[in-house]
């Protein structure tokens, strides 16, 4: 399936070929080079030593072909890499025309995902272990990364494709690839931004271009299904929205309180006042976090307005309600 230098990341996107060219080159050219200099160098070293007070220094003072060759040749290779890298570049820069748009929202410490006509809506997928935030893309198709953040600076890097780029505040910044094969890699943020940085995971499904429609559909809705307990679809919501970056299931703080034994607990807040968690405290505290915040902990949630509907927050609710 692999087709790296090094075999150690698989060659999945379009750019991953000669990207990994250009790095296998440089690597190859800067170990030689390494070893003639620093070779030479103690070779000069036993060569050179002065043996005696008798020894006299040779009375050559240069030699100008020697030199000008070894000013030419690492000048043609870094041309060379100039070149190839340049025309990368440009072609990292440069979507095609015919690229489907999708909209990836970062912020502390979640991606958001939306696809072109679908609102916004994230889905899980065991990563390790973890679950995660899932961008389904089409095998064979361009697909360019419309980026934003709400907050800090992060980076979307997704190493099996090679391709990485900050996501900075107050203006988009994009990505754009070919997937050429089928599977699961993951994506990161790769700028520190905050606490949960490390936890600020998803995971990029390669799918065939046929089923594109049918996994997008799929991986938008987040519906309790047929069998499943309020509760269970509750957990599903916690996660798919990322709530367990920052609320732990049980009642140790995170960067926020914990959910258990959370419901029916009297919290005081910070403008001295003091009241009983209940479901209406619960709902606007998903909807407005900042209106009450507990006292010890600084408002730093962001809304979920417009991302957890009715059905959802119930569910969320009877899970935050069942966790002791
Ligand atoms: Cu977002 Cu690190």
């Amino acid at each position: 399936m692999s087709d790296s230098p090094w075999e150690l990341l698989p060659t999945a996107s379009n750019h991953a070929a000669s990207l990994d060219w250009l790095y296998l080159a440089l690597t190859i050219v800067c170990g030689i080079s390494f070893v003639l200099v620093i070779g030479a160098m103690f070779y000069f070293m036993w060569k050179y030593k002065k043996r005696s007070d008798e020894d006299r220094t040779s009375p050559l003072t240069h030699n100008g072909r020697l030199e000008f060759a070894w000013s030419a040749i690492p000048a043609v290779f870094l041309m060379l890499f100039f070149i190839q890298g340049e025309i990368d570049f440009v072609k990292l820069s440069a979507p095609p025309a015919d690229a489907i748009d999708i909209s990836i929202t970062a912020e502390k410490w979640k991606w958001t995902i939306e696809y072109p006509g679908r609102s916004a809506a994230s889905t899980t997928e065991v990563l390790d272990g973890e679950i995660a935030p899932l961008l389904v893309v089409p095998k064979g198709q361009p697909v360019r990364l419309l980026m934003s953040s709400k907050d800090v600076i992060h980076s979307l890097y997704i190493p099996a494709f090679r391709v990485k780029k900050d996501v900075v505040p107050g203006r988009y910044a994009f990505v754009w690839f070919t997937a050429i094969e089928e599977g699961t890699f993951p994506l990161f943020c790769t700028e520190y931004c905050g606490d949960e940085h490390s936890s600020m995971l998803a995971v990029v499904k390669v799918v065939p271009p046929e089923d594109y429609e049918a996994e997008v559909r799929a991986a938008t809705t987040l519906e309790q299904g047929a069998g499943e307990t309020i509760e269970a679809f509750g957990e599903k919501v916690y996660k798919a929205m990322a709530c367990n970056s920052c609320h732990n299931p049980d009642a140790s703080v995170k960067v926020g309180p914990g959910f258990g034994g959370l419901f029916g607990k009297t919290e005081s807040m910070t403008d001295g006042s003091s009241l009983t968690v209940d479901e209406n405290y619960l709902r606007e505290s998903i909807y407005q976090p900042n209106a009450k915040v507990v006292a010890g902990f600084t408002p730093q949630m962001p809304s979920f307005a417009g991302q957890i509907n009715d059905e959802q927050m119930n569910a969320l609710i009877a899970y935050i309600k069942s966790l002791k």
